[in-house]
């Protein structure tokens, strides 16, 4: 008989009709209701075994985590707390689970610090499946949204010579013997020898090779995994993590800025539209971590009203200097925790500054623009007031930064002077500032965090339960 997913029969009128099933075993009750998930659904399939039907054996085998097939009929349950359920007619066990030693017991909840030490199992937990059903949920509406409107997909190098960051964390990629590595004259090891002939590393970011096919298809957009080998261990941070990153030829850093809005919208509202199930189950499971926590630290909105405001509501968008000024004048209670440390103009704010201005002074996500040029990328566009770039963050309640990109910098000049100044080495940039030279155009692009985007969208509150394996420092296990 054709397997059928839960999900599907849920859906189907229950006339008697022969189904066949395959899951996992979420409990066993009265040695006759099993209790099926099979990933499709969050709901679990009622499967009712006559009694004697099976024997001794087998009702043995039947236990919480193993997998199991049954076929029979689908009939209208007389139970409450589901509207079908299937008559067993014959069930087999694909695979056995020792009930002594599996570690999801449903008795017992276990802790999401401790699932991340089972992170291959974690995935048969109703919290991690409707996280990634979430997440790929997201995946197809990025490729929807750029498909839509006319940007190419374009599959940037994950092993790299470049640093698009210039910011030096990267994990190196090599094939030399670390025991014996090749040496120069100087003594220095000799990268020449090396698989690629050159330093290599994994990537931080598809920008820059983004930019080359921006300049030449008009609009396109990166989706890959990109790697940084920071050492932070917070809740917002990951070793690897994917990134969507837009690039659009006759942009300015106003399109931009809109072109995030709307993007991120669009995705709030795709999640609302498309996930309804799962996020009302995590909106309950946010709700109960909350009632959890000290009144004043509890947040204001449930996790779906908070992506339905972001979907209907524009964005705050501000000057970094504009909010420099409120971030001054702000200090209000002279509490320790918003004793702002911002004496400067020209210092980059730290998470506790982007949070005052989202969650207590606009209560809205926020685009901060033209920031000092001293704390940003080397390839982002000079105003003309010869301090700030071009740059632009958005900054997300509970997240804080979301997306960070800019307007880049197309005149060859002023771009060459910035690498010099900065020390970035210009030989390996040959290629990235030829494209200045040769039909050079106004552009813009932007990178979205896709793990940050999932904490928003689940309302979950750690980085490393957003994606199936973190990698982070000192856990690369699975
Ligand atoms: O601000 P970042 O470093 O910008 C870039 O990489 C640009 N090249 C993007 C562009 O303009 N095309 O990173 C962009 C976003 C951040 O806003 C954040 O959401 C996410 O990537 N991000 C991280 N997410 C998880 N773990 C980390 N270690 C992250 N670092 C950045
Ligand atoms: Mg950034």
């Amino acid at each position: 008989m054709k397997r059928i997913k839960i999900k599907e029969l849920l859906a189907t009128a229950p006339t008697g009709q022969p189904v066949a099933v395959h899951g996992w075993v979420r409990s066993f009750r009265n040695s006759q209701f099993i209790s099926i998930n099979d990933g499709s659904t969050l709901q679990n399939l009622q499967a009712v075994v006559e009694l004697n039907a099976l024997g001794e054996d087998t009702l043995k085998r039947i236990t919480t985590g193993a997998c199991i097939s049954v076929s029979g009929d689908l009939v209208a349950s007389l139970g409450k707390g589901q509207a079908v359920e299937v008559k067993v007619k014959s069930l087999e066990i694909l695979g056995d689970c020792d009930p002594e030693a599996y570690p999801l017991q449903l008795k017992n909840r276990p802790s999401l610090e401790y699932l991340r030490e089972i992170a291959h199992l974690r995935s048969r937990t109703n919290t991690f499946s409707a996280v990634m059903r979430v997440r790929h949920a997201m995946a197809f509406a990025v490729h929807k949204f750029f498909n839509d409107r006319g940007f190419y997909y374009i599959h940037t190098p994950v092993i790299t010579g470049s640093d698009a960051e210039g910011a030096g964390a990267m994990f190196r990629v090599t094939t030399l013997d670390p025991a014996k590595p090749p040496l120069d004259d100087k003594g220095h090891i000799d990268y020449k020898e090396d698989f690629f002939g050159r330093e290599t590393n994994l990537t931080v970011s598809g920008q820059l090779e983004g930019e080359t096919y921006a300049l030449a298809l008009g609009e396109i957009y990166t989706f890959g995994p990109t790697f940084r080998a920071e050492n932070s261990n917070t809740t917002r941070h990951l070793a690897e993590f994917w990134m969507i990153e837009p690039e659009m030829a006759f942009y300015d850093i106003q399109d931009n800025m809109q072109l995030a809005q709307d993007f991120l919208q669009f995705l709030t509202r795709y999640a609302l539209d498309h996930c309804a199930e799962d996020l009302e189950f995590l909106n309950k499971r946010a709700l109960e971590e909350d009632q959890a926590k000290p009144q004043e630290q509890r947040s204001e909105l449930t996790l779906i009203d908070r992506l339905k405001f972001v979907a209907e509501n524009d964005f705050q968008r501000l000057s970094y200097t504009e909010a420099i000024d409120i971030l001054r004048n702000s200090n209000p209670n002279k509490k320790k925790k918003f004793q702002f440390l911002i004496d400067e103009w020209g210092t980059d704010l730290q998470s506790e500054h982007e949070r005052y201005l989202v969650e207590k002074h606009f209560k809205k996500p926020v685009i901060l623009y033209n920031y000092p040029a001293n704390i940003k990328s080397f390839y982002m566009r000079q105003n003309e007031d010869g301090k700030t770039v071009a740059a632009m963050d958005v900054l997300f309640p509970g997240i804080g930064e979301i997306i960070g990109g800019s307007q880049r910098e197309e005149r060859y000049d002023r771009l060459v002077k910035r690498v010099n100044e900065l020390g970035l080495p210009e030989k390996d940039l040959w290629w990235y500032l030829e494209l200045r030279k040769y039909g050079s155009a106004p552009h813009s692009g932007f990178g979205l965090g896709f793990e940050r985007l999932i904490l928003f969208v689940t309302g979950m509150t750690n980085i490393r339960d957003v994606i199936p394996f973190p990698r982070y420092p000192g856990n690369a296990e699975f």
